[in-house]
């Protein structure tokens, strides 16, 4: 063999050249762009967010189901907003379909202050709590005079010291032995969600709980088949349905095996 064989037209390296570059070109011209658009991506605390949730201003709407709409807050964190109150995103369990969030107002502040929240609601039926979720009960404008009666009520106490003599805030469990007698002290209630888990005896913590949040799970378009079969997750919100980006095309459900490649 002479060397010239490899470079004349029908040389297998030069077809192999060719043969390549074709498919490079075909990969990168054709890949649909609503699938490149709907990559994951994150706030600077590196997880991951994808369907059903979308980050504002970097991933485009139709990457998310309505209503599952985060952003980034100041310290590089996800949040989102239930019943205007602030959550930041600590977790998102992509596999059953759960997160764990906590009320922002709660940090940033010393630690044994309460800010004053909100009621959540949940009645739109996107998010719902998990069986270990309880209300804690966060009882602001507590006549500390009627207090003083039960000085173990002092151990809820959850606001902040020489702010005011003469109103408390306290924190207790739905289940507290107590709350239902410190309940007529208070002016003001807010019911805030927290997990308790089995065997944990938590007393009097609170604002530890209050941190450590609650777990949610969603109610969205199921990505799993979508995901698997190599699409990603989307929603056409003209028409008000789920779809599967794919390499070449959006789908209905699944990118059709052979097609997640180059094709
Ligand atoms: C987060 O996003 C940046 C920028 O897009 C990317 O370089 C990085 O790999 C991502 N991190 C994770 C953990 O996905
Ligand atoms: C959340 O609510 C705050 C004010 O309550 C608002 O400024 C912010 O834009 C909302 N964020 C989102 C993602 O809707
Ligand atoms: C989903 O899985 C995570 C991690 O295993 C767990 O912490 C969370 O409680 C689960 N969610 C639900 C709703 O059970
Ligand atoms: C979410 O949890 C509720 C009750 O905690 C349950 O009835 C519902 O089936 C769960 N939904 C999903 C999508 O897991
Ligand atoms: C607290 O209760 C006492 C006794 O009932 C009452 O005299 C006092 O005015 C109350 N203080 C406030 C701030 O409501
Ligand atoms: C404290 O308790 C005593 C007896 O239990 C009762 O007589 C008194 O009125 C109570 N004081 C207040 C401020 O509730
Ligand atoms: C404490 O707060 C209550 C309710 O906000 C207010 O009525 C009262 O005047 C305040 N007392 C002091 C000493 O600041
Ligand atoms: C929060 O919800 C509870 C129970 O639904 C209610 O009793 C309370 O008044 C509400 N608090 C506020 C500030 O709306």
């Amino acid at each position: 063999m002479n060397l010239n064989f490899f470079l004349t037209p029908f040389s297998p390296i030069i077809n192999l050249f060719i043969v390549t570059f074709f498919l490079l070109a075909k990969k990168a011209s054709c890949t649909d762009p609503y699938f490149v658009a709907c990559n994951p991506k994150n706030c600077s605390d590196g997880q991951s967010i994808s369907f059903p949730f979308h980050i504002q201003g970097m991933q485009p709407d139709f990457c998310g189901y309505p209503g599952f709409t985060i952003s980034c807050n100041d310290k590089g964190k996800p949040v989102f907003n239930l019943s205007n109150n602030e959550y930041i995103i600590h977790e998102i369990y992509y596999q059953n379909q759960s997160l764990r969030v906590s009320n922002a107002a709660v940090f940033g502040k010393s630690p044994s202050c309460t800010p004053q929240i909100q009621n959540i609601s949940l009645d739109d039926g996107r998010f719902h709590r998990s069986s270990n979720s309880k209300d804690l009960f966060l009882l602001y404008n507590c006549n500390s005079t009627l207090l003083s009666n039960n000085s173990e009520l002092l151990n809820y106490k959850v606001d902040c010291h020489g702010e005011n003599e003469t109103v408390r805030t306290l924190a207790m469990l739905e289940d507290d032995p107590l709350l239902g007698s410190t309940l007529d002290k208070c002016r003001t209630r807010v019911l805030a969600p927290v997990d308790v888990y089995r065997g944990e005896n938590v007393g009097t913590e609170g604002m530890l709980l209050l941190e450590r949040g609650f777990v949610l799970n969603w109610t969205a378009s199921d990505c799993s088949i979508c995901e698997e079969s190599g699409g990603k997750c989307g929603f056409d919100t003209a028409t008000y349905h789920f779809q599967c980006f794919c390499p070449d095309r959006p789908h209905a459900k699944r990118c059709y095996s052979g097609e997640s490649f180059y094709y």
